[in-house]
């Protein structure tokens, strides 16, 4: 299983004063250092925490591959070719939001989407889209000809923090409250199931699968049994425990977890 790092994290805390560290780039050689496959940054447009100069400077200069998550705005889809990235993510954006709370609308394929496809591939860089983990998101991900789609688990992972804890963390903790844990076992065995069912049917699809979004050290393990998703893109919670024990450690404990 494969771990992408998402290093979003350190220019948030880098935004919050809007100073110059801690700067990502120092956490390349990290990354490299403690196993990690590949390197994840989501440039936003409203540009909140990584900058186009951050983008950049990751892009040329990071020996592991890096995945670069972004809008399907056009104006960002001329970054993304310009910067040349290894992979794009697409990924749905709203300005109020705190991170991507769900995945993109592909149903329909809206032209804008079919076009930044287009205007990625034609450059020669891999498109992976961040969807919800439904039959139909993955069907309309093939007819796309993307090469990757990420599950967004934004579900199992609530799920799983109104059954084991953390509730107070969660934007489900009223509704959590009144559900029995019965009924949330349930609900979690249902998810795990969906995404095993899911990415099995992508993966003979021919599509690779990777998924992420709100992943930890308590709920990763069930996801990283599921043997067709190569691949998890975390971020929160290596950069939180990095403060305590330092972005190596932190990441060599997500490593060990990952090991099927
Ligand atoms: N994958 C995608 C496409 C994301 O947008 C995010 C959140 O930025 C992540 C993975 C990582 O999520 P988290 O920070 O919750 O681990």
């Amino acid at each position: 299983m494969k771990l992408g790092v998402n290093i979003d994290h350190i220019a948030v805390l880098r935004e919050a004063r809007r100073v110059a560290n801690p700067d990502p780039l120092d956490a390349l050689s990290i990354c490299k250092r403690a196993g990690a496959d590949q390197i994840t940054i989501h440039l936003r447009e409203d540009r909140r925490h990584m900058q186009d100069s951050d983008a950049d400077n990751i892009i040329a200069l990071s020996s592991l591959p890096v995945n670069l998550e972004c809008a399907i705005e056009p104006s960002m889809i001329d970054i993304a070719c310009a910067l040349r990235p290894h992979r794009v993510t697409l990924v749905p954006e709203k300005r109020e939001e705190v991170t991507t709370e769900g995945g993109l609308a592909v149903t329909g394929a809206q032209p804008k989407l079919k076009e930044a496809i287009r205007r990625l591939q034609e450059e020669e860089i891999e498109v992976s889209l961040f969807i919800d983990p439904t039959l139909e998101a993955v069907r309309t991900s093939v007819d796309l000809h993307v090469e990757w789609i990420e599950f967004h688990t934004g579900k199992y992972a609530n799920i799983y923090a109104m059954l084991y804890g953390n509730l107070a963390k969660t934007h489900h903790t009223i509704k959590a409250l009144e559900l029995p844990r019965k009924v949330l076992k349930q609900m979690l065995d249902d998810e795990l199931r969906n995404l095993r069912l899911l990415s099995c049917d992508a993966m003979e699809l021919g599509l690779k699968v990777a998924a992420g979004h709100g992943l930890n050290y308590q709920n990763v393990q069930s996801i990283a049994e599921i043997e067709t998703i190569e691949e998890l893109n975390i971020g929160q919670s290596i950069i939180a425990r990095s403060v305590y024990t330092g972005l190596e450690q932190a990441i060599l404990d997500m490593k060990a977890l990952l090991i099927r």
